[in-house]
């Protein structure tokens, strides 16, 4: 392979990311959807940015992720692709994206690759996914699997519930990662599960395992950005540990804008632009000069018949 065709220095790929859950070393993983998100991530030393199907909710406000199209994600990838240099960008195939043919699915994930600078895709679903990842994955497109609550299939689930929890379910789930791992995914997501679940899955899996609501043991930790920084107001899991409260603080960010400008506090001075004293004097003089009224066309028509 020539040097052009390798990731550019700095770059993490999946083999690093494999590399790492040998040495025991932390993955970090958290979403974004724009481009400021995506550099301030890139520049705070993320290993992997998700552009997930999260965006529905806590961006374009869904009150699920059913309604985000292909269009939404790939246009959101390119903003995140537009700013990242270092982190693993991972775009979230859409509900209907990957699930009525593998041909389909392929197609799908490649234009992720293709127009919006993606370097994996990440599905959602256990067996009934095996067939379309080993496509997408003969394809050259990296795939991480996504077991565990499975927001896309809310509707069946019942709601956002924790999974996993029962014999029957637990083992269910553990088969099902080494049908995803046997496919051909590079990593794996497990969402809202019990943190023994997952350790077990992650303790005989040979790719990394990243958690999000599903304890420590796990190779990784992604959370849902807006989570994180409090931006999303609406409801905060209970497995989100809040780093800030964004929400709050642009309310009264916006609130103080407002009473500065009912005020006449902004714009100030130094917002404002300024002209040459000499230059504005002479304008204004010549505003100030009577003005010498203009013939209007109708007015010149008269006083010509009127002197024939
Ligand atoms: O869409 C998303 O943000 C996700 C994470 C919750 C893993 O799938």
């Amino acid at each position: 392979m020539s040097a052009s065709h390798e990731a550019p220095p700095g770059k993490i790929t999946p083999q690093i990311l494999q590399a790492r859950k040998h040495r025991n070393e932390p993955i970090t993983m958290l979403t974004a959807y724009d481009y400021p998100t995506s550099l301030a991530l890139d520049k705070a030393g993320i290993d992997v940015i998700l552009v997930g199907d999260s965006l529905g909710m806590v961006v374009l406000g869904y009150e699920t992720t059913l309604p985000v199209t292909m269009e939404d994600m790939l246009h959101h990838c390119k903003a995140v692709a537009r700013a990242a240099r270092h982190a693993h960008l991972v775009g979230d195939m859409p509900f209907m994206s990957y699930q009525v043919s593998t041909a389909e699915a392929v197609r799908n994930a490649g234009r992720f690759v293709q127009e919006a600078g993606m370097d994996a895709v990440k599905l959602e679903g256990g067996r009934e996914r095996a067939a379309a990842i080993k496509k997408i994955v003969s394809a050259g497109i990296p795939v991480m699997g996504h077991l565990g609550l499975t927001p896309q299939s809310v509707r069946q689930l019942g709601g956002w519930k924790t999974q996993a929890t029962s014999t029957q379910t637990a083992r269910r789930l553990v088969q099902d990662a080494h049908i995803l791992e046997n496919a051909g995914c590079y990593a794996l997501v497990l969402e809202s599960i019990p943190g023994r679940v997952a350790e077990l899955v992650k303790d005989r899996l040979r790719v990394p395992v990243i958690g999000i609501g599903a304890g420590a043991a796990c190779d990784g930790q992604v959370l849902v950005t807006h989570d994180l920084l409090g931006l999303f107001e609406r409801f905060t899991p209970c497995f989100v540990k809040k780093y800030a409260d964004l929400h709050s603080l642009l309310t009264e960010a916006f609130k103080a804008y407002i009473e500065d400008v009912r005020v006449r506090r902004f714009p100030s001075s130094e917002h404002t632009f300024t002209i040459d004293d000499s230059a504005f004097e002479q304008v204004r003089e010549e505003l100030q000069r009577p003005r010498r009224r203009k013939a209007h066309p109708g007015q010149l028509q008269a006083v010509i018949s009127r002197s024939q």
